[in-house]
């Protein structure tokens, strides 16, 4: 196995897009950031040199981190962030997963500009892929742009300013030709391509806050892994990816030659009362030679303006105006039903049949007042804050100067805050009953919720069964749930309210699907279980940004096996310390 290092220098950078200057938090003046490659068993070395006004850390999103949850980047769970002009150097292996992940700063907001793939090849070459051998393979970020500062949106969502919005999605980057300035489209992501070849596209969600449909003109998708897990191959002309989640798929350039649009779509589920911008962005499928200039077409037209566009009614080629895919309805939440019910693991699945623990969450909102204790039913509206809960409690952020990892390595006592996050929500409830989001949201609450550090705390090797239960108050939004540290298993997914009478039935023993992120479906529940078996303290949240800085999350913590070598060691050198700038080490 080889080492893999890389230096990431986190600063500021100028960029312009739709005529507007932006400060961007970025690592090596890249966005997206550098892409990390490495094969099967390698050691990864990541010096992260820290030269933005924030706190920063990275986490390596769906690696396991076996007995090393100190890299795992959560600031404040795992490790003190590291604070402006300050250096930490990550080091993991990545071992027993081949595939697609990808790493992003973990700290309010800031992944949208701080995030790229981590691509994890197997041991004995691309031969060794179990499906047909790739004859190029393309990272394909889906992400959104901002304007905004994304600390500043992040402390405003903090304080009750419920929706700041990006201004356009990207596809690697690029925005695409919808989004213009003064008339000057923006430039399109191109894949080249060659008839006949096949390309693996590595697709992952970076965005903030939707969940993706991409589709591209003329070709089907045959996906073969999803969050670096292979799955059986499934053939499909549109894949639905929620943020966090990845998906591997092929594609063979197997249409006319010619130029295909690859659209990514935010699908928003139907938002009540409220009008939200649409985001869809394009990039090109652009065949080899299918058209007489190296640049295409949208480059031209982005140098030159306007007067180009006759010149390409003229060419008479096929070239000029890419086909463009018919897309679901933005609102369609079912596709992305459809699209998740029908993964399932290439391979058998190691299934654990017994069960020690349930737990049975309700995912849902509740508001407090501003000054800590609950304002529902008649609290006055100006004073409460929306927050986002499981079991109706919303995480509350350590905010001492000790991460919870470190105070549990030590035995050092334990946060003021800090609660056990309860089993089952604290009363039964029609969840997902449409009618209720007439009612408005305090009605929705299942009690007055609260702020707390909740944890979970798990023996070593214990078996773990977890249904996340949307609610109807989630129903504009996805709530992709991500466990850090371990995969889970999903055993079956369903809609309306989880009934363990006629559900557990339904649950899948040969060969689930085993993801980090768990797409809980728009009114329905997911049931997964995961087996607590590497030590640590381990974040899980919605991958939603919206959901997670409101509080929808919580820390597993699984204690140490009865080894050496199933406990885990102490803390790397050169951890990061408080160096007494900065109260709020969020931020
Ligand atoms: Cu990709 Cu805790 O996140």
């Amino acid at each position: 196995a080889a080492s893999v290092e890389h230096t990431f220098m986190v600063s500021q950078v100028k960029m312009t897009h739709l005529c507007k200057e932006t400060l961007a938090t970025v690592v090596n003046g890249q966005l997206p950031g550098p892409a990390i490659y490495v094969t099967e068993g390698d050691s990864v070395t990541v010096h992260v040199v820290n030269k933005s006004p924030h706190n920063i850390t990275i986490h390596w999103h769906g690696v396991k981190q076996w007995l090393n949850c100190w890299a795992d980047g959560v600031p404040m769970i795992t490790q003190l962030p590291i604070q402006p002009n300050q250096n930490f150097t990550y080091r993991f292996n990545v071992i027993g997963q081949e595939g697609t992940l990808w790493w992003h700063a973990h700290v309010p907001f800031l992944r949208a500009s701080l995030h790229g793939a981590l691509i994890i090849r197997p041991r004995n070459g691309a031969s060794s892929y179990p499906f047909p051998k790739p004859d190029r393979e393309v990272p394909i970020i889906i992400a959104d742009y901002w304007q905004l500062d994304l600390a500043q949106a992040a402390r405003r969502m903090m304080h009750g300013f419920l929706y700041s919005f990006a201004n356009a999605s990207t596809i690697n980057g690029k925005l695409g030709d919808i989004f213009n300035c003064s008339g000057v489209p923006e430039d399109n992501y191109v894949l080249d391509v060659v008839p006949g070849k096949t390309y693996l596209l590595r697709i992952i969600n970076a965005a903030l806050f939707a969940e993706f449909y991409l589709k591209i003109a003329g070709h089907k998708f045959t996906v073969v892994g999803a969050d670096a897990s292979y799955v059986s191959p499934y053939t499909t002309d549109v894949i639905a990816i929620a943020p966090g989640e990845t998906v591997d798929a092929l594609v063979v350039a197997d249409a006319p030659p010619g130029r295909y649009y690859m659209v990514a779509l935010p699908n928003q589920a139907p938002l009540p009362d409220q009008q939200t911008p649409e985001y869809t962005t394009r990039g090109i499928m652009q065949y080899r030679n299918s058209h007489s200039s190296a640049d295409g077409p949208a480059r031209l037209r982005s140098d030159h303006g306007v007067e180009e566009e006759e010149e390409e009614e003229d060419d008479g080629s096929f070239g000029d105006v890419p086909v463009a895919p018919e897309m679901p309805d933005i609102h369609d939440t079912f596709t992305s039903y459809y699209f998740h019910s029908n993964l399932t693991n290439l391979y058998k699945t190691m299934v654990p049949q017994h069960v020690d623990e349930r737990l049975y969450i309700v995912l849902s909102m509740g508001s407090i007042c501003k000054h800590g204790q609950s304002c529902w039913r008649g609290g006055g509206h100006n004073e409460t804050i929306l927050i986002a809960t499981m079991n109706n409690v919303s995480f509350q952020h350590p905010t001492g100067k000790t991460p919870l990892l470190e105070a549990h390595y030590n035995h050092t006592g334990s946060v003021d805050v800090m609660q056990e996050l309860p089993d089952r929500p604290p009363r039964p409830f029609n969840f997902t009953d449409h009618a209720l989001i007439t009612d408005g949201p305090k009605e929705m609450a299942l009690e007055p919720s609260h702020k707390a550090t909740v944890v979970r705390r798990f023996r070593y090797g214990a078996v773990v069964e977890m249904v996340f239960q949307s609610t109807a108050l989630m129903q504009s939004d996805s709530n992709p749930m991500h466990l850090h540290g371990h995969n889970m298993i999903l055993l079956a997914q369903g809609l309306g309210n989880f009934d363990a009478a006629k559900d557990v039935a339904k649950y899948n023993l040969v060969n689930p699907p085993v993801r980090n992120t768990i797409l809980v479906p728009n009114l329905g529940w997911a049931a997964i279980r995961f087996v607590a078996n590497n030590p640590g303290v381990w974040f899980i949240h919605c991958h939603f940004e919206f959901h997670l800085t409101m509080g929808m999350a919580a820390v597993f913590i699984v204690e140490d096996g009865p080894t050496m070598d199933t406990s885990l060691p102490p803390p790397p050198a050169n951890f990061p310390t408080y160096c007494g700038h900065d109260d709020n080490l969020l931020s």
